[in-house]
């Protein structure tokens, strides 16, 4: 009986590969892309490619480790839930009252250094904004929120304050 046992990681993990992680862009509509429906600055739009569109557009650009289980399962994850949550190439479908809202939400991640995700900076170095990048997409996230007629509604999430 010869020692096989080593095999055994290399089968399993070569049998997950068959399990597919969901890593792929539907097709969409270039016209709802948030840079179409709104005045998106040069500057302001490369911030948004290098470091939300992996996960909140329908332009995903995955390397090949990507789509290798069982990494594909959880970048897959993330870009599922991160579309749910705000799509920039299908902010046109918004309403106004949404689009202030998704405005302000980034805002509010970006801000408390919740957005991008740690996980995706420590591999995406150009995801890693610079101080003078992160105001500009702040002050342009703010300013949109603001043109779309600012706080909407009283969706408050008071989070934080409440404990202590
Ligand atoms: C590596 C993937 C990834 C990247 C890159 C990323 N996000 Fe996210 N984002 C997610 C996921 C996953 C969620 C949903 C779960 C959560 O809220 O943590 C999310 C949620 C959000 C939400 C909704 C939060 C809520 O509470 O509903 C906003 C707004 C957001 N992201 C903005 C951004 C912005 C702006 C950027 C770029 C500066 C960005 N994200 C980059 C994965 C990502």
């Amino acid at each position: 009986m010869k020692k096989i046992w080593w095999l055994a990681p290399i089968i399993i993990l070569l049998g997950i590969q068959l399990i597919p992680g969901n890593i792929s862009n539907p097709p969409f509509d270039p016209v709802q892309d948030v840079a179409v429906v709104t005045a998106v600055p040069a500057e302001v739009q490369t911030i948004l490619k290098a470091a939300c569109y992996d996960c909140h557009s329908n332009e995903v650009k995955s390397p090949w480790y990507a789509h290798v289980a069982p990494v594909s399962w959880w970048i897959g994850n993330h870009i599922i839930e991160g579309r749910e949550a705000l799509n920039f190439s299908t902010f046109g479908a918004l309403q106004p009252k949404d689009r202030s809202e998704a405005m302000e939400e980034a805002a509010e991640k970006v801000r408390e250094g919740e957005m991008p995700l740690n996980s995706y900076v420590w591999i995406h170095s150009e995801a890693r904004l610079s101080q003078a990048q992160r105001n500009t997409l702040l002050s342009w996230l703010d300013s949109q929120n603001a043109e779309a007629g600012g706080r909407n509604g009283e969706s408050g999430e008071e989070d934080q304050e409440e404990k202590d």
